[in-house]
């Protein structure tokens, strides 16, 4: 039912583990489920210098997430925030119908810490 690809990204996945000092971090829950993600970004010159995420959920939003992380890895941040969940989708090589909305969560995860980034510098406080 998953792609070869999103199972070794669930079973070897790419920049987990929480992060020192992030400039932007986005913390969303799904509301399909109830699982959580959260992701953390280092920005310079408006590009994401490295990225790290926190995913307590099943296997297809813990595939998801690294896979997120590989895309969104050394783009520029208005490149990053095109990224879409049916890009996620796509990226993962065939998510079951049910499990589309697991690919919810990781684009919205980097989209909210973009955000939390932006407002920062910004001077808008640390969008907790
Ligand atoms: Fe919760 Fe997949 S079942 S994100």
């Amino acid at each position: 039912m998953y792609s070869d690809k999103l199972i070794d990204h669930f079973r070897n996945p790419r920049n987990m583990g929480r992060m020192d000092d992030p400039d932007g971090v986005g913390k969303v829950g799904n509301p399909a489920c109830g699982d959580v993600m959260y992701v953390y970004i280092k920005v310079k010159d408006d590009r994401i210098e490295d990225i790290k995420f926190e995913t307590f959920g099943c296997a297809a939003a813990i595939g998801t997430s690294s896979i997120i992380t590989e895309m969104a890895k050394g783009r520029t941040l208005e490149e990053a925030k095109k990224i879409s969940k049916k890009d996620v989708a796509e990226e993962a090589e065939n998510l079951p119908p049910i499990k589309m909305h697991c690919s919810v969560l990781a684009a919205d995860g980097l989209h909210a810490a973009i955000e939390d980034y932006e407002k920062k510098k910004r001077g808008e406080g640390d969008g907790e």
